[in-house]
């Protein structure tokens, strides 16, 4: 499939890289937490806080299995946690090609440090930095494109993934 599926970690900029990647492109965006959000009527921190997160990352396994079967040629922009759980990975690597935006813990830090969604998201105690280097290793592990992001404004991280994606359609 020819989809482009951007990961990483909360903050790395998926959400906004994704739209204007597909918007420059002519291609349908389709972002994995409003997918959720839309479909049970209610927001992620209240699907965390009602249910909890095992049952949201039921929804998110569920969601990716959905657009395996409806979608080509589209952006998708995944939750952090995504592609963390068993299997996922693989579901992602059967959609389309995987970018990593890969951003320093600083660079999250900063752009999130008032943030009140994210339930995982939180300055107080080291598990934002623990969750960081525990999952950067799962990321490149799925990614078929890593893209270094700290000090890089949108239109150049396009570019950047842009120019990598053309060379890669070159190789096959
Ligand atoms: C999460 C990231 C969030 C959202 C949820 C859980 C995570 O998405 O899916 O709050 O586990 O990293 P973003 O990566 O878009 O912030």
């Amino acid at each position: 499939m020819s989809n482009i599926i951007l990961i990483g970690f909360m903050g790395c900029g998926k959400t906004s890289v994704g739209k204007k990647l597909a918007s420059r492109n002519k291609l349908l965006f389709v972002d994995t937490d409003a997918l959720i959000e839309n479909n049970s009527n209610q927001s992620i921190k209240d699907i965390f806080s009602h249910k909890g997160e095992a049952y949201f990352r039921e929804l998110e396994t569920a969601t990716i299995k959905s657009l395996l079967d409806e979608l080509d040629n589209a952006v998708i922009s995944v939750g952090g946690g995504l592609p963390i759980k068993t299997g996922n990975g693989e579901l992602l690597g059967q959609l389309g090609t995987v970018v990593f935006l890969d951003a320093s813990l600083e660079t999250i830090n900063k752009r999130l440090k008032n943030d009140k969604d994210r339930p995982l998201f939180s300055n107080k105690d080291n598990k934002v930095e623990e969750l960081y280097h525990f999952r950067k290793p799962i990321y490149t592990q799925y990614a078929h494109m890593i893209i270094q992001v700290d000090n890089m404004n949108i239109d150049d991280i396009i570019d950047d993934i842009e120019k990598q994606l053309i060379i890669k359609s070159r190789e096959r």
